[in-house]
């Protein structure tokens, strides 16, 4: 008898059942995360990374597993193991069988995937990665990202606003990791920053809307601020 070969059916179902059994586990270890990096940020990076991804002509696979991943492990709160992620993430879909070459690439993005300072680039060499980090930017701009930012400043133990410090753009990942201003500012040092950083043209477009959000709330916050609305 000849070996054993998958058909192409075979694998569509084997990929659909690795992307449920990958979105069960990370519901499963991030429901109830209280920093903005809960289930619900994951789940709609993943919708936003499929929207985008079909757009782009990316591939689904890949941009589906790094969207599901790419918040398991963060190396903000594993004293700064840049590694800890993509090792997570591998390990996870290596207990499922997955291709290597596809944890690879899933590997890849997720390590690469953060916004890491102002000054400090952060290139993404292949279309999915793109596709994934737009996808993560851009819930971080909007009503969205403004709620996030303020709930990690509140988890975090920061000040909502200090009107005696200015932003820092920070030129090192070390700088923008162990700076502890306030959350007002990290819109300047990093929220504002996004739209400029977006890869695809499909993203590109959303973030211009979601970041005149963002001026408009910062407008009203600091005419409150300042007794004048
Ligand atoms: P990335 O998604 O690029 O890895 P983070 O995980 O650092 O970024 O950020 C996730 C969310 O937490 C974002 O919405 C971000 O704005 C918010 N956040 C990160 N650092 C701070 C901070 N110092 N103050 C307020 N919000 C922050
Ligand atoms: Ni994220």
């Amino acid at each position: 008898m000849p070996p054993r070969t998958r058909g192409a059916k075979e694998v569509l179902v084997d990929r659909d059942s690795v992307v449920a059994k990958t979105q069960e586990h990370v519901r499963e270890h991030l429901t109830g995360e209280s920093s903005g990096h809960d289930w619900w940020h994951v789940n709609r990076v993943w919708q936003t990374a499929v929207q985008i991804g079909s757009e782009e002509g990316a591939d689904l696979y890949v941009v589906q597993l790094a969207a599901l991943l790419h918040d398991i492990a963060d190396a903000k709160f594993h004293e700064g193991d840049e590694e800890i992620g993509s090792r997570t993430a591998a390990d996870w879909l290596r207990s499922l069988d997955v291709d290597e070459p596809i944890i690879t690439h899933v590997a890849a993005i997720i390590r690469d995937i953060s916004f890491k300072g102002a000054g400090v680039p952060t290139p993404m060499p292949t279309r999915e990665g793109m596709v994934v980090q737009d996808a993560d930017r851009l819930d971080a701009l909007g009503a969205i990202g403004m709620a996030r930012a303020f709930a990690y400043g509140g988890f975090r133990g920061r000040v909502l606003h200090d009107p005696d410090s200015l932003p820092v753009m920070h030129a090192t990942v070390d700088a923008y990791r162990s700076h502890r201003g306030s959350t007002v500012n990290h819109v300047f040092e990093k929220l504002l920053l996004l739209k400029d950083r977006m890869n695809t043209e499909s993203a590109r477009r959303i973030a211009s809307e979601r970041h005149e959000f963002l001026e408009h709330f910062l407008r009203q916050f600091f005419a409150e601020w300042d007794g004048k609305a």
